[in-house]
C-alpha cells in the first residue's frame, strides 16, 4: 500500500486511481471500524486548523468529527475572523499556519489560493471546495456507489444532470474518467465542463478505460445509468442574477420521477453533494417560490424523499473518507 505520508488532496487528480481507490477501501475499513467500536487513534496531538472562506455544514462538520475521533484538535477560522486575504497575503498565511498546525484545509473561491497555501505551508493542505473542484466529496460519492452497487468500480454508470460547469461537475467527470467508469455529462451545452477540463478527461479515459458521454439529452444520459446525481443550479459566490438564465436553461435537466424511470433500471439511486433545493423549507426556497412559482430546481421533493436516494449516506460518508484522507496523511 501506498505511502500517503505529508500528501496534499487539492484535486483529484493529486492521486492516481489505484491510491483514490486505496482512500476509498481506508474510509469504509475506518468506517466499519467506527460502528464495532474498534477505532484506534492514529492522530493523537495532531492539529488541524479549518479555514472556511464559504459557509459549510457537511464539509466542516466531517473535518471536525473525524478528527475527534482520531484525536486531533480543530481550530476554524473564518473571513471575518482571520486576516487572511485582507490583511495578511495568502502566502504569508500559510506559512505562519504551517508553523502551528500539522495540515490546513481550505474552503474558497479560487484554486490558485489553495494551491498558494500548499506550496508555502509545509504541511499538508485539503481543498475543502473552490470553485474549479470538490474532491473531499468525490471520495465520498465513490464510497456511497460502492457500498449501494455490486458491480465493480469500471462497470458503474452515472449521471449528473445540471449545472456541469461547476466543481461538482469538474469532479463527477474527471474523478469517474480517471478512475475508468462510464461517465455521463446531461447539460445545456453552455453549461459543460470547460474544454480543456473535457480534454483531460479525454486523455484520462483512453488511459483507464472510462466511458464519457457529454450530452445535451437527458435520456441519453441517464438510460442505464446505476446513478442519477445533480447539484444546486446556482453555486456559492455566483450573483444572484444568474438564477434567471439558470432555471431557463436547467428546467429540462431537473431530476424527477421519470428521470430516473428514464433510466430503464429499477434499482437506479439517487446522489446529491447537498445542500439541495427540493421544497420550500429554506430561505432560498422561499425566495425561489415568490420569484418563479417553482416548489423545487433541481431535484424534486419526491426523489429527494424516496428510496432511491442516497443523499444522508453520501452526506455521513463525507466523514468516514475525509478521515482517510486524515489518517493517510498524517497518520
Ligand atoms: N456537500 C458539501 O460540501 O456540503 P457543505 O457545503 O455543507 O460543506
Ligand atoms: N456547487 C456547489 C456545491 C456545494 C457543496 C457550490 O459550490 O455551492
Amino acid at each position: 500500500t501506498t505511502d500517503f505520508k505529508g500528501r496534499h488532496f487539492l484535486k483529484e487528480l493529486d492521486f492516481s486511481a489505484g491510491e483514490f481507490r486505496e482512500l476509498v477501501t481506508l474510509a469504509a475499513e475506518l468506517k466499519a471500524a467506527k460502528r464495532l467500536g474498534t477505532e484506534q487513534q492514529r492522530l493523537r496531538g495532531k492539529n488541524l486548523v479549518l479555514v472556511f472562506e464559504k459557509a459549510s455544514t457537511r464539509t466542516r462538520c466531517a473535518f471536525e468529527v473525524a478528527a475527534a475521533d482520531q484525536g486531533a484538535s480543530t481550530t476554524c477560522l473564518d473571513p471575518a475572523g482571520s486576516q487572511m486575504g485582507r490583511k495578511e497575503s495568502v502566502k504569508d498565511t500559510a506559512r505562519v499556519l504551517g508553523r502551528m498546525f500539522d495540515a490546513i484545509e481550505y474552503r474558497g473561491s479560487a484554486q490558485s489560493a489553495v494551491e498558494e497555501l500548499a506550496e508555502y505551508a509545509g504541511v499538508p493542505v485539503y481543498n475543502g471546495l473552490t470553485d474549479e473542484w470538490h474532491p473531499t466529496q468525490m471520495l465520498a460519492d465513490v464510497l456511497t456507489m460502492t457500498e449501494h452497487c455490486a458491480k465493480p468500480l469500471e462497470r458503474i454508470a452515472y449521471a449528473y444532470l445540471g449545472d456541469a460547469r461547476n466543481n461538482m461537475g469538474n469532479s463527477y467527470l474527471i474523478t469517474g474518467a480517471l478512475l475508468g467508469m462510464d461517465v455521463r455529462i446531461a447539460a445545456p451545452r453552455a453549461l459543460w465542463p470547460a474544454d480543456e477540463v473535457v480534454e483531460r478527461a479525454r486523455t484520462l479515459a483512453a488511459d483507464s478505460g472510462a466511458r464519457l458521454t457529454l450530452t445535451e439529452q437527458v435520456e441519453e444520459g441517464v438510460r442505464g445509468a446505476d446513478f442519477v446525481a445533480t447539484d444546486v443550479w446556482v453555486s456559492m459566490g455566483e450573483p444572484a442574477e444568474v438564477w434567471d438564465e439558470r432555471i431557463k436553461l436547467l428546467a429540462p435537466y431537473a431530476v424527477t420521477a421519470g428521470t430516473l424511470a428514464a433510466s430503464g433500471n429499477p434499482e437506479v439511486k439517487f446522489l446529491h453533494c447537498l445542500p439541495a433545493f427540493h421544497d420550500l423549507g429554506t430561505q432560498v426556497g422561499q425566495d425561489i417560490h415568490e420569484r418563479y412559482g417553482l416548489e423545487s430546481l433541481e431535484v424534486t421533493d419526491e426523489v429527494f424523499e424516496s428510496e432511491r436516494s442516497l443523499v444522508f449516506d453520501e452526506a455521513e460518508n463525507r466523514m468516514h473518507t475525509i478521515k482517510a484522507v486524515l489518517v493517510a496523511t498524517l497518520g
